[in-house]
């Protein structure tokens, strides 16, 4: 099977066929995601909610998403792997985030990086891309300045902010980034910004006329309880599964069951 490259996304995009993405955090989970067939893994700093059990993204470090990120490239023969850098490594400005970019690329083994934001980060996206590193764009809900939104709400509802958002998608586009993340905005505007630019969008709440779809595998899994958005489909109950075989574990080890004879030496 061939590696998943960047250019690959952007050929499935002329050419009509939608890009599956879902995020994992480790060997194992990555390991059963590319088997599965994904085009793309993201090693999300959702890690920082899922795995470390934080209610926003804000406090993962490079450190943490190099761990993550070198944990799901050891499990991955084909998909795209991209890794987040994390609230802080880019925002100070484009030495930093290149430096920062580099470190990631080099540590982990990932493919291509991921970074929140619009003209802000601009300078930054272009020193990271002409040190030859892919990057993916993120715009809509960028949960890194949820602190600045207040809410986690559907964004650029209102005419200035879809606007914004447009022109944001354009100039990430002709920067060179090879796809744009679109986070929590209506669907009718996501459609807009995917047929106005060349590289691949990869919506999540943002409807079905994007180029694809990414989600938090915990949550279509069903592990993660009490996370209920709209956009969200489950599709499977492992948090029942697992509480289940749990339980029969230990009423095995409280009855005497486990280990019987086979299972002993
Ligand atoms: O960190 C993450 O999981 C993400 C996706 C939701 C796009 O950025
Ligand atoms: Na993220």
């Amino acid at each position: 099977t061939r590696k998943v490259t960047t250019h690959r996304l952007i050929e499935m995009k002329r050419k009509g066929e939608k890009i599956s993405m879902l995020t994992s955090y480790d060997f194992t989970t990555a390991g059963i995601v590319d088997k599965a067939g994904m085009d793309v893994i993201l090693v999300g700093d959702s890690a920082s909610n899922v795995m470390a059990g934080n209610t926003t993204t804000l406090p993962m470090t490079v450190d943490q998403m190099i761990y993550h990120a070198r944990s799901v490239v050891r499990g991955v023969n084909r998909a795209l792997v991209v890794c987040d850098m994390p609230f802080g490594s880019y925002q100070t400005g484009d030495t930093d985030g290149v430096k920062n970019a580099i470190r990631i690329m080099k540590e982990s083994g990932c493919d291509a990086l991921k970074l929140e934001g619009g003209v802000e980060i601009l300078d930054t996206v272009r020193r990271i891309l002409d040190a030859g590193i892919p990057v993916m764009a993120h715009l809509g809900l960028t949960p890194q300045s949820i602190n600045k939104f207040g809410t986690y709400a559907v964004r650029a509802k209102d005419e200035a902010e879809a606007e914004k958002l447009i022109s944001d998608a354009k100039a990430l586009d002709e920067a060179g980034c090879f796809g744009l993340v679109l986070e929590k905005v209506p669907a009718i505007l996501a459609t807009k910004v995917t047929k106005e630019i060349s590289i691949p969008t990869i919506g999540i709440g943002a409807g079905n006329g994007t180029d694809g779809q990414v989600l938090v595998v915990a949550d279509m899994l069903g592990m993660t309880q009490g996370f209920s958005p709209r956009f969200l489909r489950r599709y499977a109950n492992l948090n029942s599964i697992m509480t289940e075989a749990i339980g029969h574990y230990i009423e095995d080890v409280k009855n005497g069951d486990f280990p019987n004879e086979k299972e002993s030496y």
